[in-house]
């Protein structure tokens, strides 16, 4: 079918996006140092057994290390956003307790675009879908922890897992209304994300986002990081340029991989055994 046949690249040069990929070869050194210093900070906080939240949001709870953040760079109307989406909900359901989730949204600056300033490549409606994401996941947190939600940023997550399985309406307020029962939204935490969308706020966190997927040079939606490195792209009903593979056990071991890296420590209790660790 045509719909699932939409390649949902902003910048149609597909020899552009290689050698940006190139590019970014040499940015991933810089983050590695970066997160060698990271990591020295993490253990230092340890041994203050201290809880603490750095600059970038990073949380560093009580007997883990810092949580790896999962990124996906998407447009809320893409159906490889959508098949990306669905792969990172198993890859979450196990590693919950290790690593976290951010979305950014893609579009692309422009003056006379009202009301954002941002053109998104599915129209309108998909720039109020991304809204209505970012809004919901900013304010998903609020009201009192129900049992269920067994992390703070999962209600926002369950929120678009919700809008994609009526993906035809993501960006409609209706949609909207009814995921936020779904998901369990309190009723204080839905009036927050509604105004969100409808006021102001929202303007500048839509064009942040866009200028956040811009500088990782991620034009096609899905284009996925694990702790700031590349990892791969979700294009055309398939995976690309993804040599740790496009399955969920292949984004767990990375996620695993880059979690011991910061921490020195396996967590085999929720990734299993070590690969390459005979016992
Ligand atoms: C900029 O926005 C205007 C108004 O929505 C639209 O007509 C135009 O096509 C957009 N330009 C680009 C390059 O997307």
């Amino acid at each position: 079918m045509a719909r699932n046949l939409c390649i949902c690249l902003l910048v149609a040069s597909l020899a552009a996006l290689a050698s940006a990929r190139k590019l970014q070869a040499s940015d991933t050194d810089v983050v590695a140092i970066i997160q060698v210093a990271g990591a020295a900070t993490t253990s230092l906080a340890k041994h203050t057994a201290k809880s603490t939240a750095d600059a970038s949001g990073a949380i560093e709870l009580s007997g883990r290390g810092r949580r790896i953040e999962i990124l996906m760079a998407v447009m809320s109307r893409c159906p490889d956003a959508r098949a990306a989406e669905a792969t990172m909900d198993q890859v979450l359901t196990r590693l919950h307790s290790i690593a976290t989730v951010r979305l950014v949204y893609i579009g692309s600056f422009n003056s006379s675009s009202s009301p954002y300033g941002i053109t998104c490549k599915h129209g309108e409606i998909e720039c109020a879908g991304n809204t209505q994401q970012l809004c919901a996941a900013k304010y998903s947190g609020q009201g009192p922890a129900e049992a269920d939600v067994v992390e703070p940023w999962t209600r926002g997550w369950r929120f678009i897992m919700c809008q994609n399985k009526q993906y035809t309406d993501i960006g409609k307020e209706a949609l909207a209304e009814s995921c936020f029962q779904e998901v369990g939204f309190t009723a204080t935490g839905a009036s927050l994300a509604r105004a969100c969308w409808s006021g102001p706020e929202v303007r500048s966190m839509l064009r942040n986002s866009a200028r956040q997927a811009e500088k990782l040079r991620a034009s096609v939606s899905a284009t996925i990081f694990v702790d700031g490195q590349y990892r791969c792209t979700r294009n055309g009903g398939q995976w690309a340029d993804c040599p740790g593979g496009g399955e969920a056990d292949d984004f767990v071991l990375t996620v695993c991989e880059a979690y011991r890296r910061v921490s020195y420590v396996w967590p085999e209790d929720i990734c299993g055994p070590q690969p390459g660790l005979d016992k």
